[in-house]
């Protein structure tokens, strides 16, 4: 069992412009950069949540994409501006933001 309660995993993969979307080509450092500056303002949590860069997460088309453990919540299309609300309302919280939610297509 891991010593977090929530482990988030945000997609840094980088394809080439010729190649498929990737979260890279959509902004994934800025939102690596965001978490990091908005978790600096929460010491509490530095303890209870983890926030790793990742490769690809599968959700290529509509980065950027983050999963989070042990739930498996996943979102996309994540811009650094909703950062501070996912740090407030997931990771303080608890309650997953339910507007930035992926919906997993279905065949
Ligand atoms: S490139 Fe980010 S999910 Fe695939």
């Amino acid at each position: 069992m891991s010593k977090f309660k929530r482990h988030f995993f945000i997609c840094q993969t980088q394809r080439p412009p010729f190649a498929k979307p990737s979260c890279g080509q959509r902004g994934s450092a800025k939102l690596v950069e965001a978490f990091t500056a908005e978790l600096n303002n929460h010491p509490e949590l530095w303890n209870e949540v983890q926030v790793t860069a990742s490769g690809c997460l599968g959700p290529c088309f509509d980065g950027p994409s983050i999963v989070v453990y042990p739930e498996a919540t996943w979102y996309a299309g994540v811009k650094p501006d909703d950062v501070k609300e996912i740090v407030e309302s997931h990771m303080i919280g608890g309650k997953p933001v339910e507007r930035l939610l992926y919906k997993w297509p279905t065949t």
